[in-house]
């Protein structure tokens, strides 16, 4: 029922609803509301919506196996995610770091929190650029599914650099742990039973 529903949904809400709380921290920002400390708020903010989406998009496959079908968004999510980290790392160099390149550049690997950011965007820019019809007949489902796991080391080291930064473990930060080890708890179950069925 609600599948059904669902696939009556266009893709592009996605990208709309994803652009939402870029859109309202832009107006924050504008009408003086964002907080005491704009270039922190922004920039966190930034990182939890990737955050928050990066594990959202991990989320679809599990989702299927218990019978809601997201799978139509699971490419537009990924990519609004990916926009969230670039956003982010663009705040860092711009409104943080003034695009001060003699320090951002020794930043980049002297700072572990941000040699850790660093490699999971690394991680998600080949995700990114695959995530396209004409990169899946090129590579065959199979390579390009492959490929795509590396979706779950990036999201694992975005979650480190965030319990590296927050200075306190909110619910917040040990929520996003927690999910994220039970969405590869469930992949690794998953994979041995697969196994054992098999052998
Ligand atoms: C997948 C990639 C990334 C994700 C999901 C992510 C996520 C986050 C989150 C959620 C926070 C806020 C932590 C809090 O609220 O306490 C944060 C902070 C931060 N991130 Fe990232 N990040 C990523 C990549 C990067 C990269 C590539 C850089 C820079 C090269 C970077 C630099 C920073 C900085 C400077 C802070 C603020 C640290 C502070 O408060 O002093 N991040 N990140």
């Amino acid at each position: 029922m609600l599948n059904r529903a669902l696939r009556k949904v266009p893709t592009w809400v996605v990208y709309i609803a994803g652009a939402l709380p870029v859109a309202w921290m832009t107006y924050q920002t504008l009408n003086g509301t964002i907080g005491i400390d704009p270039v922190r708020a922004i920039e966190w903010g930034l990182g939890l919506w990737a955050l928050r989406l990066l594990i959202a998009t991990l989320c679809v496959t599990p989702l299927r196996w218990v019978g809601l079908n997201l799978m139509r968004f699971r490419r537009q999510l990924g990519l609004v995610a990916f926009a969230y980290v670039c956003l982010h790392l663009l705040a860092w160099v711009t409104i943080d770091m003034g695009l001060r390149w003699g320090q951002i550049l020794p930043d980049l690997v002297k700072r572990w929190y941000i040699v850790v950011g660093m490699s999971a965007l690394v991680l998600l820019v080949p995700l990114a650029v695959t995530s396209n019809t004409a990169s899946i007949r090129r590579m065959g489902a199979k390579g390009w599914n492959r490929l795509h796991q590396l979706a779950y080391p990036a999201t694992i080291l975005a979650t480190v650099h965030f319990l590296m930064v927050g200075k306190v473990y909110t619910a917040e930060v040990l929520t996003y742990a927690g999910i994220l080890f039970a969405l590869l708890a469930a992949r690794a179950a998953r994979f041995v039973l697969k196994r054992r069925v098999s052998a």
